[in-house]
């Protein structure tokens, strides 16, 4: 075994006491959101998922959080670390580039207790622009076939996981909970772009709202916030497009298969 993973001052075992700044909410004790400060050991591979449960099992046991997978997959552990939404799972102790850091809860939402919101507010957003295929046709006998350029033409929104990094890291959404949000237009998108539904133009009556896609301002909070690599604001300029020209830019009838 290489040296790097016997030597406990070397590579994966060395570790490193990190300082972590905890934003504390209960709402039966605290008037107001606190900061609290913990020390903890860590290795390069530990993940701030790992650091916050270290807190958690050995330091005090109140604290609250949301997490499943531990994967990046569930999207349950979306937290603001050191200033950026990110899921606490998939940052690595080893990219932090200090000591310090600062855990708070998503904005925009409200903190229910510490770092978990309430995701009410997002998944009202989700469910209004109907996120499931519509079709009205007699149902085949067999799978309803599209071509290799049909359905990459929506494979990017099948990407998204609802963590709400995006739409916590929306201006426009901090300022107007009413906002539709980032996170809903890229569901939008993967099934207006979905040769199979029947209800594009539905969907963008719903996102041509007062509260809906006009409302993004083309800042790009959300795209860097993503941690699944999603086009965020890409998406939402095509969806504006569509609004704009009437006319949904989807692969050729030619390439359907036959
Ligand atoms: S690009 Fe639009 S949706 Fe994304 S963060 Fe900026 S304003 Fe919000
Ligand atoms: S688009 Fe990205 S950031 Fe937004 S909810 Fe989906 S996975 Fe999360
Ligand atoms: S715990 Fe599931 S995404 Fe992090």
């Amino acid at each position: 075994m290489s040296e790097e993973l016997t030597d406990p001052t070397k590579g994966y075992l060395s570790t490193r006491i990190l300082t972590v700044q905890l934003k504390r909410y209960d709402p039966e004790k605290d008037r107001e959101p606190h900061w609290q400060e913990f020390k903890v050991e860590a290795r390069p591979i530990d993940r701030v998922l790992d650091v916050l449960m270290k807190v958690k099992w050995d330091q005090d046991d109140t604290i609250g959080l949301r997490k499943s997978c531990g994967q990046g997959i569930c999207g349950s552990d979306a937290m603001r670390i050191n200033g950026q939404n990110n899921l606490a799972c998939k940052m690595l102790v080893q990219n932090l580039k200090s000591d310090k850091i600062t855990v708070e809860p998503i904005l925009g939402l409200p903190v229910i207790k510490d770092l978990i919101v309430d995701m009410k507010p997002f998944f009202d957003h989700y469910k209004s622009i109907m996120p499931f295929l519509v079709n009205t046709d007699p149902a085949p006998t067999t799978e309803r076939l599209q071509t290799p350029a049909q359905r990459e033409r929506f494979d990017e929104g099948t990407k998204c996981i609802l963590c709400a990094c995006c739409t916590t890291a929306c201006p426009p959404f901090w300022g107007n909970r009413e906002y539709v949000g980032p996170a809903a237009i890229v569901n939008a998108h993967r099934f207006i772009f979905d040769s199979r539904d029947q209800a594009a133009s539905e969907r963008l009556e719903i996102l041509n709202d007062a509260e809906g896609v006009w409302r993004c301002r083309t800042v790009f909070n959300c795209t860097s916030a993503c941690p699944r690599g999603i086009k965020v604001t890409q998406l939402i300029s095509e969806v504006k497009r569509a609004l704009i020209t009437g006319v949904l830019d989807m692969p050729q009838e030619a390439e359907v298969l036959a």
